[in-house]
């Protein structure tokens, strides 16, 4: 048996994708999901109806992370595992993760309409916390699951109103009871938008992604005095504020000053105590650092370092550089990527190569388990903005490669 002729249901993908898209719709088109709030349990509800609507089995391991499992004819196999993340940016898009999940539950779908068996059992995975826009890190179920580090620190991350993982998911009702990772994954296919603008530029709809970049991520805080804003002249001040303000700009220096150019970025940032009249006492604000080199991403960190402790000197502040988290870059499997290129091909779409500048949960499983991905153009290359977006077309496209690949992986009874 061969799976010629075999597609997924375009329409029913993309329906799916607005019928997620209602959970945390924001109000100019696109979705704010964030980690395991009521919002992303909602989120995690639907997909697991869905799920069990399937056919599938449900586990969800002590992360949070879920998967469902259409059996193989072999369920003792290691399973061929596919899956992305239902969280979104505070103000992020329908598709960012999202389109990860429903493919893999759309080949699933069409698996089941076509009477297809695979040898090997498929897993659709939602990794908690893709989106690092609550706890700091980013990548959090699935860097469980690989092992980067224990589920403990995992479920102990806290984020800034002092909720643990562990607590919020026992709010949400996903603290699962199932082991986090230990066992063999066959293979990891994830589809992702681009979330750049390069497949859309070229007109190529299917990226086969080689690779992704590494990445520094970075909490710092700047210790000043608070004091009095009417009364305090400004030549005795310790503004903590202002001190940041200045080391944002000379963090955005750093970046200019090496070739090719680190991507450097402060988004994020609380002012204590806030307070229109009072001198900022207390400033701690993110930076997220990204190259595909990691030995010029150390140099980044030692230079951008030194620019927030000369600035603090100079202005009687004291700054800690705290590391929060941290990615290598990563090849991907190169069968992975050559089964990419062969579905794209049988299928007859054109696919180039191309590399990640985001994140994704593939790049942990990389660390473990033969790994691929495929990329599909998004609109103007517009991602973690509520307009994001992708045409149909290309959406049912990725799906379709990675039916491809993952049944070929998986094995046609
Ligand atoms: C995930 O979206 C990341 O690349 O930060
Ligand atoms: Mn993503
Ligand atoms: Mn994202």
């Amino acid at each position: 048996m061969t799976l010629d002729g075999v597609q997924i249901d375009a329409e029913r993908l993309w329906q799916s994708h607005m019928e997620m898209a209602k959970i945390g719709a924001t109000p100019n088109g696109g979705v704010g999901r964030i980690a395991l709030t009521d919002l992303d349990r909602q989120a995690r509800d639907l997909f697991v109806a869905w799920s069990r609507d399937a056919g599938c089995e449900i586990r969800i391991d002590r992360v949070g992370n879920i998967f469902a499992r259409r059996p193989g004819l072999h369920p003792e196999l290691p399973p061929v595992m596919t899956g992305s993340h239902l969280d979104t940016q505070p103000l992020g898009g329908k598709f960012d993760g999202i389109y990860g999940v429903l493919a893999g539950l759309e080949i699933i779908r069409t698996l089941n309409e076509t009477k297809t068996d695979t040898m090997a059992p498929i897993d659709v995975v939602v990794w908690t916390d893709e989106e690092g826009a609550r706890f700091g890190g980013g990548t959090i179920g699935s860097s469980a699951f690989v092992r980067k580090y224990d589920v403990g620190t995992a479920l102990g991350m806290r984020d800034t109103n002092g909720i643990s993982v562990g607590e919020a998911l026992a709010a949400i009702g996903y603290a699962g009871d199932a082991p986090v990772g230990g066992y063999p994954v066959e293979a990891f296919f994830e589809v992702h938008i681009e979330q750049g603008p390069i497949l859309e530029r070229d007109g190529v709809p299917i990226g086969v992604v080689l690779g992704a970049q590494g990445a520094r991520n970075f909490r710092v805080i700047v210790d000043g005095e608070e004091g009095h804003a009417g009364t305090l002249p400004m030549t005795l001040r310790r503004d903590a504020l202002l001190g940041a303000a200045r080391m944002i700009d000379a963090l955005n220096a750093v970046a200019f000053r090496h070739q090719p150019h680190p991507v450097i970025t402060v988004g994020h940032i609380q002012v204590r105590p806030n307070s229109r009249n009072t001198i900022p006492g207390q400033v701690v604000f993110s930076i997220d650092s990204r190259h595909p080199d990691n030995g010029t991403l150390a140099t980044v960190e030692r230079d951008m370092r030194a620019a927030c402790e000369q600035i603090a000197g100079k202005a009687g502040l004291r700054v800690a550089v705290e590391p929060v988290s941290q990615r290598n870059s990563i090849a991907f499997n190169r069968d992975c990527a050559t089964a990419v290129a062969r579905a794209a091909d049988t299928l007859d779409l054109p696919w180039q190569e191309i590399y990640s500048g985001a994140g994704h949960d593939a790049c942990n499983m990389a660390l473990v388990a033969p790994t691929g991905m495929i990329f599909v153009p998004c609109e103007d290359g517009v991602s973690h903005n509520e307009r994001e977006n992708a045409r149909p077309d290309d959406i049912a496209a990725g799906c379709d490669v990675l039916l491809h690949v993952m049944v070929e992986r998986a094995g046609l009874a």
